[in-house]
């Protein structure tokens, strides 16, 4: 949802700028913008051009600037078409700014600052522009205070003034903003991903704060003018692992990362082979307190949460809600002080997912964060953090962060199972080793993944595309249906395989892909009997079973197994074979597959 990034100090403004910009750019890439300040002539400076940060590019590489201070944006549009005018930066007057967020009032502020006519874009950023330089007289910090004080919504601005060279001003509500000094220079970005090559040591800026940055050090104030000293926290991933390393996309290098991001997340939370969170700071209080568990997320990760559901409820016997959280937020939920409310979230900065936390946050609820960003802001309000430790992902469609949301579930799932007396010592014993022997199950999908690019050649010529499954495996479906529509633009629907009779099955013509996942035994038997009932109306079925499964006869045209013993494990690998075949569905129809259309990592908007 846009990215930003500004830089003052002794580099090359304009190459920090567009490296910066090219780590960012899986947060928005319909148009992308830059502005120096300092030129030659104390200058200002500014390109933008519809498109990706590579038009950027092209359009700045004849450029013969030297500059040492300026900003950059990628914009994902949300108020405003695609254009060259809409793209960031924003100048009024001395003012130039970028933006990340949505100001909701910004029809309001144009009446009430008389702007009607006069305005060059359609953005609402614009406004908020207008609004600085209006309150704009030499003093930074009193026109910001008094801008945000105008503007309702959220926000992430980076702001230079043109009579304050080498200088940039940031503040921010809701909208992810981090910072950074060091030697080079100084830093702000919306994610470390564009610092990381600096830096590993950043900060959060604080909501309400109004940040400095200047060549020799940055600077924080409260909206009083005290003085505050952020909180610097330390990511444990370099520059690596933010790069393709050979993969010829990010989502390709983030699959096979699986393995490691498994082992990574579940290994430090066991002590003698049992789930233990003391160094999580998570107390077994929360887990024995609760009468039920609401699962708050959006996309993929609720469809994580799904598969939580299927296996917590049966495990704990307590009521385990999946709740969309742009749903949640705006319903009456049943939460209360009895309720652990588990939020996933892989960014920690989906807007529908924080407010939902605060929501259950109001009514008492207990909050247990499963976040991969640390330090962001679910992570932040949450009241115990689960960090998943998958690394950063940069592909818009998720996988790794998938996979480890699961994993972590699973733990805590255990854990609780062991605290509410479901679990003894030696089943959760078992099921650790269960969890535990997924990660060689992922690692052979892996070894054998040409047959999934076989399978994916087929769903390359769809125009629509069915999943089915049933418990379980109707869980996992429901992703593996998101990420072939979102990177495929296959039109792509999941179904529990014993409702298709009840309307779908109707869409089912000669060749129409089936892909039919059968891997848990107590309902094998029914999911087989309804991939007959396609079968017959002549669909293109691909199975995955549990390995030894018994196929009948002529019931599929391509199968998959998956190695595992305990039903309750076969997400892990089947999640693999989902995304090769989207992956590979979307390769080989030459499509973005790192960059799908319309879409953005990140979602800081309602
Ligand atoms: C799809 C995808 C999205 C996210 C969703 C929530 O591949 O990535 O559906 O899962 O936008 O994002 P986070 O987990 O960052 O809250």
């Amino acid at each position: 949802m846009c990215g930003i990034i500004g830089y003052t100090g002794h580099l090359d403004a304009l190459k920090v700028l567009l490296d910066g910009l090219e780590q960012l750019e899986y947060r928005g890439y319909d148009s992308a913008g830059i502005a120096l300040l300092s030129g030659k002539n104390d200058d200002r400076l500014l390109i933008k051009k519809a498109g990706p940060v590579s038009t950027l590019k092209d359009a700045c590489s004849t450029l013969n600037v030297e500059a040492h201070c300026g900003i950059g944006h990628t914009r994902w549009a949300t108020h405003g078409g695609v254009n060259d005018t809409n793209a960031h930066p924003h100048i009024a007057g001395k003012v130039t700014l970028i933006h990340n967020g949505i100001i909701e009032n910004y029809h309001n502020l144009i009446e009430r600052f008389d702007f009607r006519g006069s305005l060059v874009s359609e953005t609402d950023t614009e406004v908020a522009a207008r609004v600085l330089d209006y309150y704009y007289e030499g003093d930074p910090y009193e026109a910001i205070e008094k801008t945000i004080r105008e503007i309702t919504g959220s926000y992430a601005f980076c702001i230079m003034f043109e009579d304050i060279p080498d200088q940039i001003f940031c503040v921010r509500n809701v909208s992810p903003m981090v910072a950074a000094h060091m030697e080079d220079g100084s830093f702000v970005a919306s994610d470390v991903t564009a610092i990381i090559p600096y830096t590993n040591r950043y900060f959060v800026i604080p909501e309400y704060q109004i940040v400095t940055l200047k060549r020799d050090g940055i600077f924080v104030q409260d909206l009083d003018g005290n003085q505050v000293e952020p909180e610097i926290l330390e990511v444990n991933w370099n520059v690596e692992a933010a790069k393709k390393n050979g993969y010829p996309h990010y989502m390709l290098k983030e699959i096979h990362e699986q393995p490691d991001a498994l082992h990574n997340t579940i290994t430090p939370r066991l002590r003698d082979g049992l789930p233990d969170f003391s160094d999580d700071g998570i107390p077994d209080q929360v887990f024995a307190d609760c009468d039920q568990i609401a699962i708050v997320a959006c996309g993929t990760a609720m469809y994580a949460g799904m598969v939580g559901k299927a296996l917590m409820e049966p495990l704990l016997k307590i009521p385990v809600s999946v709740n969309i959280a742009s749903e949640y937020r705006y319903e009456s939920p049943l939460v209360d002080e009895k309720t652990l409310v588990i939020v996933i979230s892989q960014s920690g900065e989906t807007i529908d997912t924080l407010a939902a936390l605060r929501l259950s946050k109001e009514r008492g609820a207990k909050v247990l964060s499963v976040v991969n960003v640390k330090g962001s802001t679910i992570a932040r309000e949450s009241d115990y953090v689960f960090y998943t430790h998958a690394g950063p992902e940069i592909a818009v469609a998720s996988t790794k962060a998938y996979m480890v949301q699961l994993s972590s579930l699973y733990l805590i799932g255990c854990r609780m199972a062991m605290v509410r007396g479901k679990f003894t010592e030696q089943e959760a014993a078992a099921f650790v080793d269960q969890l535990l022997s997924s990660i060689p199950a992922v690692e052979k999908i892996l070894e054998h993944k040409s047959r999934i690019k076989t399978a994916a050649g087929v769903l390359s010529k769809a125009k629509d595309a069915f999943f089915v499954g049933r418990g379980l495996d109707y869980a996992f479906s429901l992703e593996g249906s998101l990420k072939l529509k979102e990177i495929s633009y296959i039109h792509a629907e999941a179904y529990a395989a014993g409702e298709l009779k009840h309307g779908t099955i109707a869409l089912i013509e000669e060749n129409t892909p089936v892909i039919a996942v059968a891997t848990q035994d107590h309902i094998y038997g029914k999911t087989i009997s309804n991939i007959r009932e396609v079968r017959a109306r002549g669909a293109f079925v691909i199975l995955i079973t549990k390995k030894g499964a018994e196929i009948p006869e002529g019931i599929c045209d391509i199968h998959f197994e998956v190695p595992v013993s305990d039903d309750r494990f076969a997400v892990f690998p089947v999640a693999v074979i989902l995304q090769l075949l989207a992956y590979y569905t979307s390769d080989l129809k030459g499509l973005n597959v790192d960059k799908p259309r319309n879409l953005a990592k990140s979602v800081t908007v309602e």
